[in-house]
């Protein structure tokens, strides 16, 4: 291990997510560990160019493992794309002799991390946290797992009184971008169809299929659709079923941010837990512009470049299952 001689900081970004507090906890506390100092920067971007950095100490992550959100706050920050906002920002973490920063956030953070890095000399590790899993280089993002059974949990509540009634639901769930959310959700619950941004939505063939079951008697239906998807949110997607066909009592449903909060997971917290240590080692031993990620239960470090820009393709094959699954 070199010799220490650094302060590091750590931030979260962009969208929150459950499990980004057991990061910070991990980042705190395994620099504590290596003999490092360590600091939190309240509200991202923002709060580095305001200054708003302050020495974190073992206890100020104490009981927060569990708790969804992040105590460090988080924003979008326009002033951090100008070069200004981003020479304040490294005077800032001059003054504190900070060398090193730990990015807990999704591509947006990323992209601010190369864009800092490009001007100024700041070592970065970022750590994916977004509920989105819209990432490369990692199987899962932290917040992924809770977003998607938060959804699950309210799935299925929609799915007992859809039943009750013999109605047809469309469930909006999150991603703007993505359908991963949709994808696993849509199988997990029983989803008689799936509409994710990545794949064209064909109309005619959902109505068909709807048409079918309403044909075959069957007493509730669900479709979860993607936030994103093309087609329309799942207002919209509602409303053109319903000038095809109307012979459903139907309803729609935005799950919405509820997805984002909540306690993380046991699996999200041991995925923080996991890339919080890795994201201070990797500071030690040298390593910048790097998100790290977990593939296969190996950890694993991807260039940012590569992490945002490398688009992830939709598992086509838990598509095709789900297809199989609801097709009679
Ligand atoms: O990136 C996570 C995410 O929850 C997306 O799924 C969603 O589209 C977006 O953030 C919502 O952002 P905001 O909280 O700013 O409305």
């Amino acid at each position: 291990m070199p010799k220490i001689e650094k302060s590091i900081a750590v931030f979260t970004s962009g969208g929150d997510s459950p499990g980004m507090n057991a990061a910070v906890r991990a980042v705190v506390r395994s620099a504590i560990y290596f003999g490092l100092r360590v600091y939190g920067i309240r509200r991202g971007y923002e709060g580095m160019i305001d200054g708003d950095i302050y020495e974190m100490r073992s206890q100020d992550v104490s009981n927060i493992i569990q708790r969804g959100g992040t105590i460090l706050k988080t924003a979008r920050s326009e002033r951090f794309r100008t070069p200004e906002g981003m020479s304040q920002a490294f005077e800032n973490l001059k003054k504190h002799n900070i060398n090193g920063i730990v990015a807990l956030g999704g591509d947006g953070t990323f992209k601010g991390c190369l864009e800092f890095n490009k001007v100024h000399d700041i070592q970065c590790i970022g750590v994916p946290c977004t509920i989105d899993n819209d990432l490369f280089g990692t199987d899962f993002t932290i917040g992924y797992d809770t977003a998607i059974n938060t959804a699950l949990d309210a799935i299925d509540k929609i799915r007992d009184t859809a039943d009750s009634h013999n109605r047809l639901f469309f469930v909006e769930v999150m991603g703007r971008d993505a359908g991963f959310i949709a994808m696993r959700t849509g199988i997990g619950g029983g989803a008689e169809a799936i509409l994710v941004p990545e794949t064209k939505t064909n109309m005619e063939q959902l109505i068909a299929k709807l048409e079918k079951g309403w044909k075959r008697n069957k007493a509730s239906s669900i479709v979860i659709v993607a936030e994103g998807d093309e087609a329309g949110g799942a207002f919209e997607v509602a409303r053109k079923v319903r000038e095809h066909f109307n012979y459903y009592d139907t309803r729609v449903s935005i799950i919405g941010h509820m997805q984002r909060g909540g306690n993380p997971t046991c699996m999200d917290r041991v995925l923080a837990s996991r890339l919080g240590v890795a994201a201070v080692e990797a500071l030690l031993e040298g390593k910048s512009n790097l998100m790290v990620g977990m593939i296969h239960k190996d950890l694993v470090f991807t260039p940012f470049e590569k992490a945002i820009k490398h688009n992830l393709d939709i598992n086509m094959n838990l598509l095709r299952l789900a297809e199989i699954l609801s097709a009679n």
